[in-house]
C-alpha cells in the first residue's frame, strides 16, 4: 500500500516509518508540521529509501492535505500527528485542541474528499479515564477523559468513528498504552527521569509516585498498528497494552539502578492537576483478531532504552534547547 503517515517525525511515527520502511510491501508519504516534538533525525536511517518521501505541513491544513493526496494517491492514511504531553497540554490547551481535534478533522475530510481504503486513527487508554483497581477497559467502556489532552483524544475517536457510521470511511481506532522507548522526546517519564538520571539531576515524582501505567514497548505498539492497518475490521476500535502495569515510583527505582544512579536524586513534587491514578485495559480483541501479542518484556526494553539513551546522549543535548528548557521551569519551577 502507498501509505500516507501524520506525525513520522515524532517518537511512535518514526518508530512506525522505520518499521514499515524495513519491509518491501508499503512505501510511505510522512506529512509532520515538524512542531518541538518533531525531529527528522529521528528518520536518518530511512532518507534516500526510494519509498520514502516527507512534506513538512499541518494536518489542519485543508489546501495542503488536498495538493499531497492529489500528487500521492495513498490507498491508506496512519494519523498519528498530536500534541502528546498531558503537563503540556494543562499549560497551553490551545495547540492541543488545533492538533488533535483541528488536525483530525482536516485528515478525516481529506479522506472523505479523495477517498482512502483503509485509515488508522491512532488513540490511546488515556480516553477512559482513571480506572479503579480491579477494573479494566474494553473497547466499550465509557469515555472519561481528565485532561485537555485526553479529552481531544476522544472528542478525535468520536469524529473518526463518525466518519465511519455517516460516510462509511473505513476508520479503525487503536488505543495503546503508555509507550517507551529509544527517541521518545525526554518530557515524558520514562525518557525525563533517564537523561535526568544521565545529568545526575533530580528526578521529580508528582505526588506519591503510586499512580500506575501499563507499559508497552514502542516497537510491540508499531507491529500492532501495521497489523490493525493490514488485518483490522473498519468502524472498530483496537486497545492494545504492553500486559505491564507498574507504580510509578517501581519504574523510576528500576531506571536508578539501570543508571547506576542513588535513589536519593528522587524529589517529590506537587500533584499534577487532574492526575489519573491508574490506567488499565485489555487487548484481547487485536490478539484474537489479529494474532498480535507484545514480544518485548519491561526489563529487556527498559535496559535498551537506558543504553539508547546513554549511547545518544548528543540526540538528547540536541533536543533539550531554550525553548525545552522555558517548559521545563513552567511545569517545574516552584513545584
Ligand atoms: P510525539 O509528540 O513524539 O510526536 C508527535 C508528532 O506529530 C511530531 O512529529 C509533531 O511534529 C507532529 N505534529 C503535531 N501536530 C501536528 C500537526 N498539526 N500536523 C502535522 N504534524 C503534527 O507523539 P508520540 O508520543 O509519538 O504520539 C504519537 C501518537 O500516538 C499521538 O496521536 C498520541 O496521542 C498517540 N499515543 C501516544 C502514546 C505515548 O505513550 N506516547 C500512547 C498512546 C497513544
Ligand atoms: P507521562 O509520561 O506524562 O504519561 P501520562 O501522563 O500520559 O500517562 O506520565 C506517566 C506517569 O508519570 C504519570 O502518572 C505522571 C508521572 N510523572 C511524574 O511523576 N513526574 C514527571 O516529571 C512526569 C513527566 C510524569
Amino acid at each position: 500500500m502507498k501509505l500516507l503517515v501524520t506525525g513520522g517525525a515524532g517518537f511512535i511515527g518514526s518508530a512506525f516509518v522505520r518499521l514499515v520502511l524495513g519491509g518491501d510491501a508499503h512505501t510511505v508519504v510522512n506529512l509532520d508540521k515538524l512542531t518541538y516534538a518533531g525531529n527528522l533525525e529521528n528518520l536518518a536511517s530511512v532518507e534516500g529509501n526510494p519509498g520514502y518521501r516527507f512534506v513538512r505541513g499541518d494536518c489542519a491544513d485543508h489546501g495542503l492535505l488536498d495538493q499531497v493526496m492529489d500528487e500521492g494517491k495513498p490507498d491508506a492514511i496512519v494519523h498519528f500527528a498530536a500534541e502528546s504531553h498531558v503537563d503540556r497540554s494543562i499549560l497551553s490547551p490551545q495547540p492541543v485542541f488545533d492538533s488533535n481535534l483541528g488536525g483530525s478533522f482536516g485528515m478525516l475530510e481529506a479522506a472523505r474528499r479523495h477517498g482512502i481504503s483503509r485509515y488508522v486513527h491512532v488513540s490511546t487508554d488515556e480516553v477512559y479515564g482513571s480506572i479503579d483497581e480491579p477494573h479494566e477497559a474494553d473497547e466499550n467502556y465509557p469515555l472519561r477523559a481528565s485532561s485537555p489532552y485526553s479529552a481531544s483524544k476522544a472528542g478525535s475517536d468520536l469524529l473518526a468513528l463518525s466518519y465511519h457510521t455517516t460516510y462509511k470511511l473505513p476508520i479503525m481506532v487503536t488505543r495503546a498504552s503508555n509507550n517507551y522507548g529509544p527517541y521518545q522526546f525526554p518530557e515524558k517519564l520514562i525518557p525525563l527521569m533517564i537523561s535526568n538520571a544521565l545529568e545526575d539531576k533530580p528526578l521529580p515524582i508528582y505526588g506519591d509516585g503510586m499512580q500506575v501505567r501499563d507499559w508497552l514497548y514502542v516497537d510491540d505498539h508499531c507491529r500492532a498498528i501495521l497489523a490493525v492497518l493490514e488485518n483490522g475490521r473498519p468502524g472498530e476500535v483496537y486497545n492494545i497494552g504492553g500486559t505491564c502495569s507498574l507504580p510509578n515510583l517501581t519504574v523510576v527505582r528500576q531506571i536508578l539502578a539501570g543508571t547506576g544512579k542513588p535513589e536519593s536524586l528522587m524529589k517529590t513534587v506537587t500533584d499534577r492537576p487532574g492526575h489519573d491514578r491508574r490506567y488499565a485495559l485489555t487487548s484481547g480483541k487485536v490478539m484474537r483478531e489479529t494474532g498480535w501479542s507484545p514480544l518485548v518484556p519491561f526489563e529487556q526494553g527498559m535496559r535498551e532504552t537506558i543504553d539508547w539513551y546513554r549511547e545518544h546522549q548528543d540526540w538528547v543535548r540536541r533536543v533539550k534547547t531554550g525553548a525545552y528548557r522555558d517548559y521545563y521551569e513552567r511545569n517545574y519551577a516552584g513545584r
